[in-house]
């Protein structure tokens, strides 16, 4: 398993890292089988896989749930959980519980944390206690309440400069990662040099150290809304339609199952049962 220093030896190496979202079993499994660096359990899971609107309604269980699913499926892979929304914003005491509870339950290498402000403080608690932080700045889809929607982010010369000091300071405070959410690619290169650890774009260019997608868009399965920023590398949406279509069709038509699906009895014990 790669470790938080081979991440920053890549960066140095010019190496790409490539992260991907994983919420279960199956997803992890091939992820891993596949060459990914990174698993990212995200809250996205709140949309991509139960159906909420925001990741806003995600619990601390919910992250448990699905982050032990992925950590079976890809023993070997570096495995991130995201802190979902509302566990880490109360006491310090709240927040070492909430974030004990989902590394030590889920087994991951790292937690993630939305945002700068009071969570670079959050961000030196929880590393001082021995739990490799993962930054997330830019886009943040947790306050999207607060910010009145999902917008790209250091669009102006002074948003610009303040993420650009969020990220020096995420690193200050102990942080082994960066992920850049929906920023102009300029500003993501400007703090990909800024910081010595790994930065991982989403929707911020080709220029950060790595790059992270929603397992659901990258292969087209779901039928949520596909960002802007997102190339689809498969489309397996389609093939379980047909597939399941053609089960429909087989088995309305009697065609399945077949004398190769089915289990049978020996003649005596049928004879037995008949008299
Ligand atoms: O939850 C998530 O999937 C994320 C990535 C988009 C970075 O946080
Ligand atoms: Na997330």
């Amino acid at each position: 398993m790669k470790s938080t220093a081979d991440f920053t030896k890549m960066k140095k190496a010019n190496e790409k890292i490539v992260m991907l979202t994983a919420y279960d079993h199956p997803s992890a499994q091939l992820a891993e089988e596949a060459g990914i660096d990174v698993l990212l359990v995200g809250d996205s899971l709140g949309m991509v896989v139960l159906g909420y609107e925001t990741t806003a309604l995600v619990t601390v269980e919910d992250m448990i749930h699905h982050g032990k699913a992925v950590r079976r499926g890809a023993k070997n892979t570096f495995v991130v959980v995201d802190m979902p929304f509302g566990s880490y914003h109360g006491s310090a005491d709240r927040t070492l519980m909430s974030a004990i509870k989902l590394f030590q339950e889920t087994g991951a290498n790292a937690l993630k944390l939305e945002g700068a402000g009071n969570v670079i403080e959050t961000t030196r608690l929880l590393t001082g206690a021995g739990i490799p932080v993962v930054a997330h700045l830019g886009l943040l889809p947790q306050s999207a309440a607060v910010a009145g929607g999902y917008k790209v982010q250091g669009k102006t010369a002074v948003a610009a400069e303040q993420l650009i000091q969020d990220a020096i300071a995420s690193e200050a405070a102990g942080a082994c990662m960066i992920v850049l959410e929906c920023i102009p690619y300029q500003l993501a290169e400007q703090v990909s040099k800024v910081v010595t650890v790994p930065t991982i774009g989403i929707g911020a260019g080709a220029g950060t150290d790595g790059q992270v997608l929603v397992f659901h868009d990258t292969v087209k399965y779901g039928n949520h809304h596909i960002p802007k920023f997102v190339k689809a590398f498969a489309e397996v949406g389609d093939s379980i339609v047909r597939g399941v279509e053609e089960y429909v069709l087989e088995v309305k038509s009697g065609t399945f199952p077949s004398e190769e699906h089915r289990f049978t009895m020996k003649e005596n014990e049928l004879n037995a049962l008949y008299g």
